[in-house]
């Protein structure tokens, strides 16, 4: 099972006897020792395990570009910037008249990437941040601040519909392998649990998303956030998936099953985001929606016919502090 079995056996024991696959999920994409970004991740798009919409075409890039230009903002933060090429791309569509007014802020965990975003976007004017906290600080709470595709790369826990309710699904290592249990648990704030699912369903919640916002929503004070992703709003999300949508990606392959414990830290671990709750959790902090559709809408005629269908499997939703100007 890798390097990562003897921490995960240690960490079974610390717990209890299980890990809930949440906790599973964040050490095997960020422990510092063998963590999929920490460790072991090269790239995103052709040279690394998977591609984005933004490594795939440049439409996304550019109507980024054309809502940082409407807005009378200098200092935009992208989060989670993979392998660069969307701020690089962004940068080239704004022009060099518009990027001397912009401040480019990029808030990236991944050492790794942030190596590779460095090497790419020699020359642009790009300041990196370890966290968002420390880029609001010094942009002083005034920015646009967006991602893509970084929603999905965030912990989440997973749930399923036993006999008795609802349970908490946790990972146990047995005879040097990783099986599933469900224990009961707590259920979080989603909107998920409102609707009436058949037995055996499994859902996601990225609980730890919500605990991320509520960490730094403090310190931003105006400006917009556009959060873009692969999901859905409820209840449309689990529509015909039963097994709900945690998926793992290795070498561009789709790893599903018992495939996505074969080796913890060395494939990404992804799972479809429930846009509702984005929607909800930003209501509680006191935001607004602005705007709130799928992808294709969001880029509009700038959408290259290729990808149409994909593009509508994901959603752009525009929200921003209710103090803003
Ligand atoms: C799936 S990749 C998407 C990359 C890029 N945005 C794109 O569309 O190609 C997720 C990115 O988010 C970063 N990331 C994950 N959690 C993060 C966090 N808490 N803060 C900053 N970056 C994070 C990863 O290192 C990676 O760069």
């Amino acid at each position: 099972m890798s390097a990562a079995g003897p921490f995960l056996f240690a960490l079974q024991s610390e717990l209890g006897g299980s890990i809930p696959f949440e906790r599973f999920m964040e050490e095997a994409l960020y422990n510092p020792a063998f963590g999929y970004y920490s460790t072991q991740i090269r790239s995103v798009g052709r040279h690394g395990d998977f591609s984005t919409m933004a490594t795939l075409d440049h439409s996304l890039a550019r109507r980024i570009a054309t809502w940082i230009q409407k807005e009378n903002i200098r200092d935009v933060i992208e989060i989670g910037a993979g392998s660069g090429q969307l701020a690089h791309s962004i940068l080239n569509s704004l022009g060099w008249w518009k990027r001397q007014g912009i401040r480019y802020h990029i808030v990236e965990i991944s050492q790794p990437l942030q190596e590779v975003q460095k090497k790419l976007m020699q020359g642009r004017r790009v300041t990196w941040h370890e966290s968002l906290p420390s880029a609001l600080e010094q942009v002083r709470g005034t920015a646009h601040i967006f991602s893509n595709e970084l929603v999905d790369a965030f912990p989440c826990r997973v749930f399923e519909l036993a006999d008795e309710g609802w349970q908490e699904l946790h990972v146990r290592i047995a005879g040097g392998r990783i099986e599933e249990i469900l224990k009961p648990a707590a259920l979080p704030d989603s909107t998920i649990f409102k609707y009436d699912f058949a037995k055996g369903q499994r859902i996601e919640v990225h609980e730890s998303y919500s605990r991320w916002l509520e960490m730094w929503a403090p310190y931003w004070k105006a400006g917009a956030m556009l959060t873009i992703d692969y999901g859905d709003t409820m209840p449309a999300l689990h529509h015909r998936r039963r097994l709900g949508s945690v998926r793992g990606y290795a070498g561009h392959q789709r790893l599903t099953g018992q495939d996505i414990y074969q080796a913890p830290g060395r494939c990404d671990l992804t799972a479809d985001v429930n846009f509702s709750d984005l929607e909800k959790w930003g209501l509680t902090l006191g935001w607004r929606t602005l705007t709130h559709s799928t992808l294709d809408k969001f880029i509009g005629t700038g959408l290259d016919a290729r990808f149409q269908a994909a593009s509508s499997a994901f959603r752009a939703i525009l929200q921003y502090p209710n103090k803003a100007s």
